[in-house]
């Protein structure tokens, strides 16, 4: 559940939506627990069903209290309403979503066998079924598990692949199951949630970039992607088209979003020019260096007993030069500020040709770089100022957006794309 600052509590994204989740023996069944219950936090009336082998690793009662519904186990169990209850279920689902999948039930699904509570509800489902894998490397490498992937993906299903990572048996390798957020997200872009970006093609930047000094040095910044990440995802959610151009940063890409990987500000630069052309919403939040080594060494620079002076060349202002490559652009600018806010943005926003500035204090606790959440002055061409209070990062990205909205409909075009 979120809301925006100053305004009334929105409706949860997912009130009204009914979601089937089945779990299935894996040992990353424990995190299904955590995607039940955020689910029910957005709003969504859930029903488990546990395979057998799940009710070996999970108790029915902890997903019972965190759905509060009666958890499904047994197919010949005597129902409650007597209307088939798998039929029902698979008929009321606006979505079912399989966390973990094993390799069992993938292999089951994909040859049509339907011999439980849990396989027989997927059969007779019309909603979009997800599918969460989670297994031991050498299981998910196997060749038939990847074989009933393709086919389940070529069927329809959705799958939210595995992730590299530590694994329960102790090894490391493709298999881990995402964190519960990743799926959740995967959820509600699915389910649709609010899409009054539906239509809109945008660029989101994120992150920091890195100046090479030599071989194995670099200058950068404290930008961790958080904020950009934020900004995409929202985006996506709300159903625009989103491309992620970003700096080097460890966070996973947001599920749907098409990411470009840079380093440099002079790569951004290159890549932001190239895809311009194909959006409408341009959104700046990448720290971009201002500054780069003029003579960058191929060779590793060798310490000695004199002072280092480097020589700084300027980067380009990308942000400042996409106005004139395409003029109907509808241009977010950050500015990472600590002093005079205010006017400092102001004089960014007027210097760049901006629609909208997020003036970002930086030096302030839980705000700007690396933190997970933020706060945020809005500024935009018509002179409006709106304060965004200090909340997660996602939040604040939901109210960038709602202001881009907002003046999109000012303008008279609303989320439509470009003809
Ligand atoms: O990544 P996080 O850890 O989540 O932190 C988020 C953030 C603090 C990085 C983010 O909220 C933020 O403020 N981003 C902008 C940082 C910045 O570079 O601000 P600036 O005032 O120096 O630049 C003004 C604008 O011009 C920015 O939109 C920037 O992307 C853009 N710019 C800057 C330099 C340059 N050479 N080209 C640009 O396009």
């Amino acid at each position: 559940m979120w809301e925006v600052s100053g305004g009334p509590a929105r409706t949860p994204m997912l009130e009204g939506k009914q979601v089937v989740v089945g779990v299935t023996g894996g040992i990353a069944a424990y995190k299904a627990a955590e995607v039940v219950s955020r689910l029910r936090q957005l709003g969504a009336e859930v029903h488990v069903i546990m395979t057998r082998a799940a009710t070996q690793l999970v108790g029915p009662l902890t997903f019972q209290t965190l759905s509060g519904n009666p958890v499904l186990t047994d197919l010949f169990a005597e129902p409650k309403r007597w209307n088939v209850e798998h039929i029902a279920l698979a008929d009321r689902a606006d979505l079912l979503l399989i966390v973990p999948a094993t390799a069992n039930i993938l292999g089951k699904l994909a040859s049509g066998i339907a011999d439980d509570y849990l396989s027989t509800t997927v059969m007779a489902t019309a909603a979009p079924v997800v599918l969460a894998p989670a297994m031991h490397h050498r299981m998910w490498q196997n060749p038939v598990v990847q074989e009933n992937v393709q086919r389940l993906r070529r069927l329809g299903y959705e799958i939210i692949e595995p992730e590299h990572g530590r694994l329960a048996s102790g090894g490391v390798g493709m298999g881990r199951l995402p964190d519960p957020p990743v799926i959740v997200e995967a959820v509600v872009r699915l389910l649709g949630g609010r899409r009054d970006l539906d239509g809109l093609k945008v660029l989101v930047t994120a992150g920091p970039t890195r100046e090479r000094l030599d071989p194995v040095r670099y200058l950068s910044n404290f930008s961790s992607g958080k904020m950009g990440y934020a900004l995409a995802a929202a985006a996506c959610r709300r159903g625009a088209q989103v491309i992620l151009i970003s700096g080097p940063v460890v966070l996973e890409p947001p599920t749907g979003v098409e990411l470009v990987a840079v380093e440099s500000a002079e790569e951004m630069a290159a890549e932001v020019r190239r895809r311009v052309g194909e959006v409408k919403v341009v959104v700046m939040a990448a720290a971009v260096a201002d500054y780069r080594p003029a003579e960058p060494s191929t060779r590793k620079l060798k310490r000695g007993p004199d002072e280092l002076a480097l020589r700084l060349v300027p980067n380009a202002d990308i942000l400042a030069s996409l106005r004139t490559q395409k003029k109907d652009l509808f241009l977010v600018g950050f500015a990472a500020e600590t002093e005079d806010l205010v006017a400092n943005a102001r004089a960014k926003l007027e210097r760049k040709h901006l629609d909208l500035i997020c003036a970002n204090r930086v030096d302030l606790p839980g705000c700007g770089f690396g933190s997970d959440t933020n706060a945020l002055t809005l500024i935009d061409r018509r002179g409006r100022v709106v304060e965004i209070p200090l909340q997660d990062k996602l939040k604040v990205a939901h109210a960038v957006w709602d202001h881009v909205v907002r003046m999109l409909a000012e303008d008279g075009g609303g989320c439509l794309p470009d003809p």
